[in-house]
């Protein structure tokens, strides 16, 4: 890296497709300088998004691309327009924020280890939809959040962070989320932060975290 980009700010892209707690979350700490990075845009794949409104009036670039025909994923030729917009904006890095699709091929060959997300669990436990449901049903004790690298199977990468979050007798979906939410909008910040320092390293399945002066 020459002097003048190690200079430059990383550049993010936030992907979400819901109501985007997490990714104003993440706009106000790039704004805060918690980390150095900016987020050059966000990215959703349902037109009417919340995220989209909340990252204008944050002064973020925030825009809909068509997700094709699938549901659940995007078929190879949509993914390789999502990945040219990507570059388009010069994107170091991609954060998933709710994004509620699974990343394949172009993605990771554009964007290897370069991509992570937020999960409403401790996992491997309570992979996909309705998370914090799951725990409940499953009468766990304990759940929480983590953030993982992302690879091309569900909530399965190597892990950056994990929060624990206890789970009342009392809980319901909707107690039991408000508080996961909250250790997510702590650690994520705190991941982006040591991602775009350079301080995470893989190895297999275990994320090491360097200390600071072994970053970028
Ligand atoms: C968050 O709880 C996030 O962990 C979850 O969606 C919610 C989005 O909330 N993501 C997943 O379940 C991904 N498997 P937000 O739009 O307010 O950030």
């Amino acid at each position: 890296m020459s002097m003048l980009e190690r200079m430059n700010k990383a550049r993010l892209a936030i992907l979400a497709s819901g109501r985007g707690t997490n990714a104003v979350r993440l706009i106000e700490a790039s704004k805060e300088g918690f980390f150095p990075a900016e987020v050059a845009a966000v990215i959703s794949d349902v037109k009417d998004a919340p995220v989209l409104a909340k990252a204008k009036e944050l002064g973020v670039e925030a825009l809909h691309l068509e997700p094709g025909p699938k549901k659940t994923y995007l078929v190879p030729e949509v993914e390789k327009e999502w990945v040219r917009v990507l570059k388009e904006y010069r994107v170091d890095y991609i954060l998933l924020a709710g994004f509620m699709r699974v990343l394949k091929r172009a993605f990771f060959e554009s964007f290897a280890n370069r991509i992570i997300n937020i999960h409403p669990s401790l996992l491997p436990s309570f992979r996909g939809l309705d998370a914090q449901s799951q725990a409940l049903d499953f009468g766990v004790k304990v759940s929480g959040a983590t953030v993982h690298f992302v690879d091309d199977s569900l909530d399965s990468g190597p892990i950056i962070m994990q929060e624990p979050v206890e789970v009342r007798e009392d809980d319901t979906v909707h107690t039991l989320s408000k508080r996961i939410l909250e250790a997510e909008h702590r650690i994520y910040p705190e991941a982006v932060k040591l991602l775009v320092e350079g301080r995470l390293e893989i190895k297999g399945r275990k994320v090491k975290i360097l200390k600071e002066e072994h970053g970028r």
